[in-house]
């Protein structure tokens, strides 16, 4: 049984008062529930903070990146191994802004990778496909290539830590949601995909993340649809009056 995964990307909004607001109202309203997962994930300078504001509750904290690299002269860059040392215990990579807006390839992606789960975090790795790429037939193509190699040299054992999240980039800060068919049809797909790496048993043990302009009112039809096991949240995760209910769904 796949335990629903809920989790909110606060992208670069927010300041260091409301982000602290959001994480305390989150874990008064819902901090202790254990039927679902929860997890936000703030920009790097308010980490800390939130760990601290979120200690002793079920709510995870998480990053939205990570280096490559293990530690040394990287300007401006934050390792797995100093996310952990804050207590942040999961990583959102190849997220499709990092992909097409900083250019991140399969390549660094996977690097990435394999640096957070070697320093102990666990990870959603982010797949979608462009409006062209649909349009032109290619989603399948597409996702199963950022996923295969995204997921290079990760053992059957470390992919227990890994969550993949499939966010259409056309859905992403758009207000047009991918229908639950859509969505169903590639986490299904997906599913595949990881039963060709790994066995039948162990893919579908992984949860797999709708994400692209989740809200309130339809995160329920995509929760239904077979294999969305949860939600990779942006927009709608940046006030208590719309992740609550998304956390909350029935
Ligand atoms: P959105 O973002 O919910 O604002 O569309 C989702 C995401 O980018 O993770």
């Amino acid at each position: 049984m796949r335990k629903p995964f809920l989790a909110g990307n606060w992208k670069m909004n927010l300041d260091r008062a409301r982000s602290l607001a959001l994480a305390k109202s989150l874990r008064e309203k819902c901090g202790s529930r254990t039927d679902r997962e929860v997890a936000v994930c703030p920009p790097f300078v308010y980490l800390d903070e939130i760990v601290r504001a979120l200690a002793g509750s079920k709510i995870r904290v998480g990053a939205q990146n990570c280096s490559d690299e293990v530690e040394g002269a990287f300007t401006g860059e934050i390792s797995a191994r100093m996310l952990k040392d804050v207590g942040v215990s999961l990583v959102v990579l190849g997220h499709s802004e990092r992909r097409h807006l900083y250019g991140e390839s399969d390549a660094l992606i996977n690097r990435k990778v394999r640096q957070a789960l070697v320093a102990g975090l666990d990870v959603i790795l982010c797949v979608g496909e462009l409006l062209a790429e649909r349009d032109q037939g290619v989603t399948e193509h597409v996702v199963s290539r950022q996923l295969t190699k995204g997921l290079e040299g990760v053992d059957e054992p470390d992919l227990a830590r890994v969550t993949i999240a499939y966010e259409p980039v056309w859905a992403i800060g758009t207000g047009r949601t991918a229908s639950p068919e859509q969505a169903g049809e590639v986490h299904t797909y997906l599913r595949g995909v990881l039963a060709g790496l790994y066995t039948d048993a162990t893919a579908a043990t992984v949860r797999i993340q709708y994400g692209g302009s989740v809200k309130p009112d339809n995160i329920s039809s995509l929760m239904a649809a077979p294999n969305v096991d949860g939600a990779l949240v942006g927009g709608a995760a940046l006030k208590l009056e719309s992740f609550l209910p998304i956390v909350e769904y029935k």
